[in-house]
């Protein structure tokens, strides 16, 4: 694709995918090639960071929870400055960037700039990572519905509509949840579901580092902390979980 204005850059918003490169999508391949700079964060994985072409300069702009490399706002900032120098930005997030993943912020401050922007949508891990842990998300004999919510922990608890999280047939994908992952049991049995309702954590899914710990609400949070899971891991309630013992296929 030409760059057609040379006086303002573009930004191109990509989704990485959860970690194998080979999830990236072929927009993204071909976008990394047409770039003068990426900025990328933790998330990225080191293999999709290998396909960047060595003529592109990269920064590495970080983001964990509470050590932000760059705070979100220079990272807006640095995103507006890069583009009126009239360079073509690509900013590489994990997964999708419109899925706990801030793209919308970085957009609005692109649009109250009036810089061109184009959003690529990216794997998102609860698609990857179910994927790869063999836990298809809807089953029909399991689950009619399926939530995304974001279970970090705020002042030590979790603003989640528990209510409506423990219907029956329903998957709960929990990202960020490892930390918060005892508290979102409870709150989950407190409301109702069965404390033999079964939950996968997957650390680092679609990498060969995966690892999948399985147990029910009631025994989870313990088993997770005696294998010292770590981030990024990703929490899926329900009886599609059952199924992992069948459909695991990803490094087994
Ligand atoms: C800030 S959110 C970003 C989500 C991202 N935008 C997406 O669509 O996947 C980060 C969380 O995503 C989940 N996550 C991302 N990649 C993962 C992976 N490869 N394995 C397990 N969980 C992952 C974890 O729950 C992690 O804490």
């Amino acid at each position: 694709m030409e760059h057609k204005d040379n006086k303002k850059g573009e930004v191109y918003l990509v989704g990485a995918g959860p970690g194998d490169a080979d999830l990236l999508t072929l927009r993204a391949y071909q976008l990394l090639h047409q770039s003068d700079v990426v900025l990328y964060d933790n998330l990225v994985s080191e293999a999709v960071i290998a396909l960047i072409p060595d003529a592109v300069e990269k920064i590495y702009v970080g983001k964990q929870k509470s050590r932000h490399t760059l705070p979100q706002d220079q990272i807006n900032a640095l995103l507006v400055r890069l583009a009126e120098e009239g360079k073509r930005v690509l900013r590489l997030k994990g997964g999708d960037p419109f899925i706990f993943g801030r793209g919308g912020e970085e957009i609005e401050t692109l649009s109250q700039h009036g810089i061109p922007f184009q959003v690529v949508p990216g794997v998102t891990a609860a698609s990857g990572v179910a994927a790869y842990a063999g836990i298809p998300l809807t089953h029909r004999d399991h689950a009619q519905a399926c939530v995304f919510v974001a279970g970090h922990l705020k002042d030590d608890s979790i603003d989640l509509d528990w209510s409506m999280l423990a219907r029956p047939n329903q998957t709960i994908v929990v990202y960020m949840g490892l930390e918060g992952l005892s508290t979102i049991c409870t709150h989950l049995i407190a409301h109702g579901l069965s404390d033999h309702t079964p939950v996968a954590v997957v650390q680092q899914g679609t990498l060969p580092e995966q690892r999948v710990i399985i147990g029910v609400l009631k025994t989870i949070a313990p088993q997770v902390v005696e294998a010292k899971l770590k981030s990024p891991s990703l929490v899926i309630v329900g009886g599609v979980v059952n199924l992992h013992t069948t459909l695991k296929w990803f490094l087994s």
